[in-house]
């Protein structure tokens, strides 16, 4: 049926494109010479009329294939290209000796009209038959296959609500094994090799150079987003992809925002593109902190469309036994009893790994253990070679222990005396911290951002100046030497933590949001599926 209907839809065309053309074959229209102003309006007409046809035929063959959707989009175009048209007519009244038809002018108007209302009809036909009533089907975006905090994020979402949602990757790696091992359907759509390194700083020429690769992407989600009742782009390349994908297929989209859109996290031209692309295709914004939002506002995102919702994080039921976390200590080189900091994360400059190092000389005895590793650019590989160096100084020997990436992190938390945030730009949310709270262990993140929210100074942990190593220092020495201080912190951060960031009430948010977007009714997800908890394969 859908195969008739292309073959009938690109003989519609074909013949369309005859039409446009049979008046000028032969004729010297076809001739690119210079030609007297009111002939080279005729010329445009018909140049107007071939490219517009072309464009047509492809966008409908590409991107659409059901009959519905191609009818829709058909409408539209057939009323687009007559304004035009119309416009050209009334062009030609400008030039002496030239008058404007009037036959034209009306058959503009009415194929206008009728172009647009019959677009408009089959789209509220579209949107009445959706299926009503039941748990809207969600396709999620994301453009990494690596295990960042966005995407740990999103496995909880996608695996609370399994059955009725599915993951396109832009890349492939472990995300997709840990969203495959949970139960959710992923499929990855490889972006080009010259858009994939387009970086949160990219420039215009590397953008410039990716646009085919990007414009390829877009229709394949395009094609696939028609299957589901919201598209949920899960971090800034996927809005870039599920932006106009959603609004080719005519879905709605909801954007996850992650990072803050700012100097120091992206070029002036990415924060540009991405505002512009939310503000345009998004129905929604969920900003994982008000920071984030408030830098979304700031360069020009609209403040209706933001709701701020932070990450969830299962409460888990048992934490690592006193052998166990010996025998890690042990595994990493460490005395039972040395004072020990984590610091949890992937190795990236900003994540500000050397600020710790820095403090820790100033803190004798103390030991680190970096988890984490270089995730996402060449840049991050080199700034973790230079860490490497740096953990070799005077005085750091033997004290910095690297222990690369863990799919389980629990014991890592478990085994640490106090947990370091030390992010130099503004940290979007910071899952490190409230994992280091749930862990119940005193926490120093850096003044700003998310971080900033997620501490109460001196009560949940301590705040210190981004990017100042000596105070650092001085924050990790009054751990060290006021054993009751650092308990009773660590105490009330842990209750805090597990009050605000519970994982099932942060699903039923996001889940109220995508309910209120595919136009369902505002009743929860039901309570088994809301809970289950993301278990990650060791
Ligand atoms: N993480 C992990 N294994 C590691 C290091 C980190 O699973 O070896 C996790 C960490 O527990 C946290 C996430 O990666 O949940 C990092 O998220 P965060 O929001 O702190 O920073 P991001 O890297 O997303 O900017
Ligand atoms: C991003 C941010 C991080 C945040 C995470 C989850 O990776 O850099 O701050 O915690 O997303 O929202």
């Amino acid at each position: 049926m859908k195969r008739i209907a292309r073959i009938t839809l690109l003989l519609l065309l074909a013949a369309g494109l005859w039409l446009a053309l049979k008046p000028t074959l032969g004729n010297r229209r076809l001739t690119f010479l210079p030609l007297h102003l009111s002939e080279y309006i005729d010329y445009m007409d018909f140049w107007l009329n071939l490219t517009s046809f072309a464009i047509l035929g492809a966008t409908v063959w590409l991107a659409f294939g059901a009959l519905e959707n191609v009818l829709r989009r058909l409408c539209l175009m057939l009323g687009f290209i007559t304004l035009l048209n119309l416009l050209l007519e009334v062009m030609q009244t400008s030039i002496p000796g030239r008058a404007m038809d009037q036959a034209d002018v009306w058959a503009g108007l009415l194929g206008c009209a009728l172009g647009l209302a019959s677009g408009l009809a089959l789209q509220l036909f579209s949107v009445r038959k959706k299926s009503r009533g039941t748990v809207p089907q969600v396709l999620f975006l994301d453009q990494t296959g690596r295990l960042g905090g966005a995407e740990l994020m999103l496995l909880d979402i996608a695996a609370a609500r399994a059955a009725d949602s599915e993951v396109a990757l832009f890349q492939d790696g472990e995300f997709r094994t840990a969203l495959e091992d949970a139960g959710v359907k992923t499929r990855v759509f490889k972006l080009g090799e010259e858009a994939a390194t387009v970086d949160k700083q990219a420039g215009l020429g590397s953008i410039l150079g990716s646009i085919p690769a990007i414009l390829d992407l877009i229709l394949q989600i395009a094609q696939a987003a028609r299957a589901f009742d919201v598209v949920y782009a899960n971090t800034a390349k996927a809005l870039i992809i599920g932006g106009p994908a959603a609004r080719l297929a005519g879905r709605q989209l909801i954007f996850h925002l992650h990072d803050i859109i700012a100097d120091g996290h992206f070029s002036k031209l990415n924060q540009q593109a991405l505002v512009l692309c939310a503000n345009c295709c998004a129905r929604s914004v969920i900003a994982n902190s008000e920071s984030t939002k408030a830098a979304f506002i700031a360069s020009g995102g609209r403040a209706e469309l933001c709701v701020v919702i932070p990450n969830g994080f299962q409460i888990p039921a048992e934490r690592t036994s006193k052998a166990e976390m010996q025998a890690l200590r042990a595994s990493l080189g460490i005395q039972p009893d040395a004072w020990t900091v984590l610091m949890a994360g992937r190795l990236s400059h900003w994540k500000g790994q050397h600020v710790l190092i820095e403090a820790l000389k100033h803190v004798p005895g103390a030991h680190a253990v970096l988890l984490g590793d270089a995730l996402f650019t060449d840049e991050d590989r080199l700034y973790a070679q230079q860490l490497h160096a740096l953990a070799e100084e005077p005085g750091l020997a033997g004290r910095i222990h690297f222990a690369g990436f863990q799919t389980e992190t629990l014991a890592y938390f478990d085994l640490a005396d106090s947990v370091v945030h030390a992010s130099v730009f503004p940290e979007p949310f910071g899952r490190v911290i409230v994992e280091g709270m749930l862990a119940g262990k005193p926490v120093i993140a850096a003044r700003a951002g998310g971080a900033a929210e997620i501490v109460q100074h001196g009560e949940t942990g301590l705040l210190v100046a981004p990017g100042d190593a000596p105070e650092l220092a001085a924050a990790l020495l009054r751990l060290q030497s006021d054993a009751a201080f650092a308990a009773s912190i660590a105490r009330q951060a842990q209750q805090s933590a597990r009050d605000i960031y519970a994982l099932p009430a942060v699903q039923e948010k996001i889940e109220a949001v995508i309910r209120q977007i595919a136009g369902r009714k505002p009743t929860p997800a039901p309570e088994a599926a809301a809970s289950t908890p993301v278990q990650l394969a060791a």
